[in-house]
C-alpha cells in the first residue's frame, strides 16, 4: 500500500508518520520546500512530544519520505490548510490546488481521502473536479472525507485511538477509505456520507464555541451584577445535568475560532446561535480592553503616575506556546498600541522570542507591576502567590476564589 499525503503540517505530517510506522509506503508532499528538506533530515519542522523519534524511524526503515510534488500511489490524502478570507468565507483554494496536483496521478481503483476541515459539498465539488478532468476515473475511484480531531500535543495517542467519522460519495467509497484507516486506528470507524462528516467537524468545533460564548456571557453579566463568576459557575454545575465551561478573554486558535464561519457563511439565516457565540466570543476580548483601559486610567488619576501593567499570557490557551487567532494576543497589542499612560510588560512563560513585542520574566513582571491582568490560564501564574496590594484583574480564573 502506497499512500501519498499532500501538506506535511500539524496534521499531515503526524498522520503520514503514524501510517508509515503502521507499514504504509508514504510519499509525504509539501509546496513549502525548506519543510521538505528538514523533514527528509529528520527533524520535525512542528513541535509535538515523541514525534521527531517516530519521523527518524521511518525515514530509516525506508517508509517514508517527503518530495514537493506527488508520486503515483494507491491513496491521496489532502490535509492543506482551510483558512477564511477577509469577509470570513471559507478558502478551499488550497484544497482545490493540491486536487488539482494529484488528478494527473490518479488511477482505477485508488482512494481519495479530504481531511481539511471544510465547507459541507467540499468532497462533492472536488468530485466533479476530478471527474470532470478525468471521465476515465468516473465510477473507477473511492473519494471520502475524514476529519481529524486530534489535541496538538497528544497527537500520537489520539491518532491512534480517537474514534473517527468517514463520509464517503458512496458507500463503496466509504468502506475503501474504513480500510485504510483500520490499518492504524484502533478507535472506532463511524460510517457516514461526505457532507455528514464534513458537517460533523464543523459542529464539534461550533458546539465548543457556542458552550464558551455562554461562559463568555455570564462572565460579563456577573461583572456587572458583583457576582463572582467561577463560584457561580461551580455552584450550577453541582446540578447533575449541567456542565458549564469555563470563561476565558475570548476563544482563539485556529479551529474554534474559525471553523463556525465554515458554516455561518453559507447558512446565514439559519445559524443564528453560531454567529452569536462567534460574536459574544469576539466581543469578550474587546470587553477586557475597556477593562484594562479603565483600570489604567483610574490609576493615573488616583496617584498621579504612569501604572506599571503586568499582561500575563499571550498563547490562545494553557500551557502552549501556539499564537493563532489569540485574544490574549490581540488584547495586549491593543493595549500596547493604545495605552501611552502605562508602562507595560508582557508575560509568555511558552515563548523564548516574540516577533513584536519584548518579554518581561514572570517574577519581575509580577513583583514590580501595579496592574496584573491575567489573559491564560497557565500552570505558573496559578502557582503564583496572591498579590492583595495590587489590582488584579483576572480574566481566566487564576484566582477563582478572589
Ligand atoms: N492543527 C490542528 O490541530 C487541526 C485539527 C483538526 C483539523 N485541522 C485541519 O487540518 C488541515 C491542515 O491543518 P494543519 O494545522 O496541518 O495546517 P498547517 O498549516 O500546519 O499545514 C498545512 C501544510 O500544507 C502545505 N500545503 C499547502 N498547499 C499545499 C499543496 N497544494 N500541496 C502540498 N502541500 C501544501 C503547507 O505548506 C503546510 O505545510 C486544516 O484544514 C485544519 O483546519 C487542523
Amino acid at each position: 500500500m502506497k499512500a501519498c499525503f499532500m501538506g506535511l503540517g500539524y496534521i499531515g505530517l503526524p498522520t503520514a508518520i503514524i501510517a508509515a510506522k503502521h507499514g504504509v509506503d508514504v510519499i509525504g508532499v509539501d509546496i513549502n520546500k525548506s519543510i521538505v528538506d528538514e523533514t527528509n533530515q529528520g527533524e520535525l519542522h512542528i513541535i509535538e512530544p515523541g514525534m521527531k523519534q517516530l519521523l527518524q524511524e521511518v525515514i530509516e526503515s525506508n517508509k517514508f519520505k517527503a518530495y514537493t510534488e506527488p508520486k503515483e500511489s494507491d491513496a491521496y490524502f489532502i490535509v492543506v490548510p482551510t483558512p477564511f478570507k477577509g469577509n470570513h468565507e471559507p478558502d478551499i483554494s488550497y484544497v482545490e490546488s493540491a486536487t488539482r496536483m494529484v488528478i494527473p496521478y490518479l488511477k482505477k481503483g485508488d482512494l481519495f481521502v479530504i481531511e481539511s476541515t471544510s465547507p459541507v459539498g467540499t468532497t462533492e465539488k472536488m468530485a466533479e473536479l476530478i471527474f470532470s478532468q478525468r471521465p476515465d476515473l468516473q465510477g473507477n475511484i473511492f473519494i471520502a472525507y475524514c476529519p481529524e480531531r486530534v489535541l496538538p500535543g497528544n497527537v500520537i495517542f489520539e491518532l491512534e485511538h480517537n474514534d473517527r467519522v468517514i463520509g464517503g460519495i458512496d458507500e463503496s467509497s466509504t468502506e475503501k477509505a474504513k480500510s485504510f484507516y483500520k490499518i492504524f486506528v484502533k478507535g472506532e470507524l463511524h460510517s457516514t456520507n461526505s457532507r455528514t462528516a464534513e458537517m460533523c467537524k464543523l459542529t464539534e468545533n461550533s458546539s465548543r464555541d457556542v458552550q464558551i460564548a455562554f461562559a463568555n456571557e455570564l462572565s460579563m453579566i456577573c461583572d456587572k451584577a458583583g457576582i463572582n463568576i467561577w463560584e457561580l459557575i461551580n455552584l450550577a454545575n453541582k446540578h447533575p445535568r449541567v456542565n458549564i465551561l469555563q470563561p476565558g478573554c475570548g476563544v482563539g486558535g485556529h479551529c474554534i475560532a474559525v471553523d463556525p464561519y465554515f458554516i455561518t457563511a453559507d447558512f446565514p439565516k439559519e445559524s443564528k446561535i453560531i454567529a452569536t457565540a462567534r460574536e459574544i466570543n469576539n466581543y469578550k476580548a474587546l470587553w477586557c480592553v475597556e477593562k484594562v483601559k479603565n483600570h489604567i486610567l483610574e490609576f493615573e488619576l488616583k496617584y498621579k503616575r504612569k501604572p506599571k501593567v503586568a499582561m500575563m499570557g499571550l498563547a490562545f490557551k494553557p500551557n502552549i506556546d501556539d499564537l493563532r487567532e489569540s485574544p490574549a494576543q490581540s488584547i495586549t497589542t491593543n493595549i500596547v498600541h493604545s495605552c501611552n499612560n502605562a508602562d507595560i510588560m508582557i508575560v509568555e512563560p511558552n515563548v523564548k522570542n516574540h516577533k513584536l513585542f519584548k518579554l518581561t520574566d514572570l517574577k519581575t513582571a509580577y513583583d514590580t507591576a501595579d496592574i496584573v491582568v491575567f489573559l491564560v490560564n497557565h500552570k505558573e501564574f496559578s502557582e503564583l502567590n496572591y498579590r492583595k496590594d495590587v489590582i488584579v484583574l483576572d480574566f481566566c480564573g487564576t484566582f477563582k476564589k478572589i
